[in-house]
């Protein structure tokens, strides 16, 4: 690895793709530097084109962290951030105490960051800081290789629909009231089919952990079609499955994809922190 200090001006990362449609590991490049434009297009290049992007051995400070994060876009505060934390951008996911074999620890369900937010994140950077030996792998599925892969039928009538998002599964860590965090976080309305905003590629925009129905049809017709849809964005052949070892870190496009953090290492620790970058409204476009 090049010195702290080095300005990288050339362009010679290597990507290497973990599947054809999902994940590429990127390396020849040091987060720790001042990284040139040309660098940080190659990588959001990178980005867009595997969704979600993954660096090894980048023993970064919080500050690096953030800087990083902060070359992509304006930066997100997850409203359960405590609000005496130093680096407010940082968002601390740690293997829940309460966590017992069989339980959710929190992210271990498919699902794009906050799309209960009127605009969801852009991205997100998160950087393992305690992993256990073996397990705590993170899953990503291509939401675009899922929409591709429906029936032509379903492909016109998807777009003619609207999903709602709610993030109140948060005000219990608040200690706050569903109502209350609504006031801050109204349900959300977002298509089902979301137009990516720098690709124009046609994603799959629910996701099982947030959407709560799809409007217009009866609750059984919903739940029905959002179970279709969550299946057919479970196919391994959408996926890949990142192994992760301690400052390995995952940068992925949750326009285009969702994640899931397989939750089988009770009862290690994990500790993860993750910057997220502002996204965009989600939008249909029909000439694209
Ligand atoms: C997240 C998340 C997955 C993981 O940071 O948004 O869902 O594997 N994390 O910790
Ligand atoms: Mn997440």
């Amino acid at each position: 690895m090049a010195t702290a200090a080095a300005t990288r001006t050339s362009n010679r990362l290597e990507i290497a793709p973990l599947t054809i449609n999902i994940g590429a590991e990127v390396s020849g490049i040091d987060l720790r530097e001042d990284l040139s434009d040309d660098v940080i297009a190659e990588v959001r290049s990178a980005l867009l084109a595997h969704k979600v992007i993954f660096f090894r051995d980048q023993d970064i400070t919080e500050d690096q962290h953030i800087k990083f994060a902060r070359r992509f876009g304006d930066l997100e505060i997850h409203p359960v951030t405590p609000k005496d934390q130093p680096h407010q951008e940082v968002f601390h996911l740690k293997t829940n105490p309460v966590f017992r074999p069989g339980s959710r620890v929190g992210a271990d369900l498919w699902h794009s960051d906050v799309t209960w937010r009127a605009e969801p994140s852009l991205g997100s950077v998160l950087r393992a800081r305690i992993m256990p030996e073996v397990g705590g792998d993170t899953m990503f599925a291509d939401m675009v290789a899922a929409y591709e892969g429906l029936s032509p039928a379903m492909k016109e009538w998807l777009p003619t629909l609207t999903a709602v998002h709610d993030g109140s599964v948060f005000a219990a860590l608040q200690g706050k009231s569903k109502e209350s965090f609504w006031e801050e976080f109204p349900l959300q309305r977002h298509p089902v089919i979301r137009t990516h905003p720098e690709t124009g590629a046609r994603a799959l925009y629910v996701n099982c952990s947030f959407t709560t129905h799809i409007e217009g049809l009866s609750d059984k017709e919903s739940a029905w079609l959002l179970d279709h849809l969550y299946s057919q964005a479970s196919r391994p052949e959408y996926q890949c499955r990142f192994r992760w070892k301690v400052n390995s870190i995952a940068f992925w496009d949750n326009r285009s994809c969702q994640h899931y953090a397989v939750a089988d290492y009770y009862p290690a620790m994990r500790a993860m922190e993750r910057v997220t970058v502002v996204g965009d409204k989600p939008y249909f476009d029909p000439a694209r």
